[in-house]
């Protein structure tokens, strides 16, 4: 069987718990969503606008219930352990057209300045996409 798409694998609904990994190679580790669709889980970023050594940094979320919408959208920030940054994502968790589930995400990095007149170069943007990191399920 060529090429075709075997809708029997096809996610009924798109779930953030799990690993992942985006288009910078960062990986990260999403725990359980609660009943109030809190989570918790670590990152560990492959870049740096720092010089500092990098270590698995712990980030929380949360996401709309999916009893309503099984491409949930969500947020969650980074609380950056080896830097005095904070990173905040929002995004949506969608089940493409082969069937497999995207995280597709905008994010805000704000990094420590050390005074107000720096203040309007202390924050970057960008997008990251996401996909399931399989490997270690
Ligand atoms: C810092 O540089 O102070 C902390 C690390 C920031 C990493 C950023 S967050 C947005 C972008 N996406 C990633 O996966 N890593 C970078």
């Amino acid at each position: 069987l060529c090429c075709g798409i075997n809708t029997e694998s096809l996610p009924f609904q798109c779930v953030l718990t799990g690993k992942w990994i985006n288009d910078l190679g960062s990986t990260m580790t999403i725990g359980p969503v609660n009943g109030d669709g809190n989570f918790g889980g670590s990152y560990h970023t492959a870049v740096s606008a720092t010089s500092n050594k990098i270590q698995v940094s712990p980030l929380q979320g949360s996401q709309h219930p999916t009893k309503q919408n099984s491409q949930p959208t969500f947020g969650f920030s980074v609380k950056w352990s080896f830097s005095d940054s904070f990173t905040v994502f929002t995004g949506q968790c969608f089940v493409d057209e082969n069937g497999n589930e995207v995280l597709k995400t905008m994010w805000l990095l704000r990094s420590d300045v050390d005074k107000i007149q720096d203040d309007w170069k202390a924050t970057r943007v960008g997008i990251n996409v996401f996909t399931r990191l399989h490997s270690q399920e």
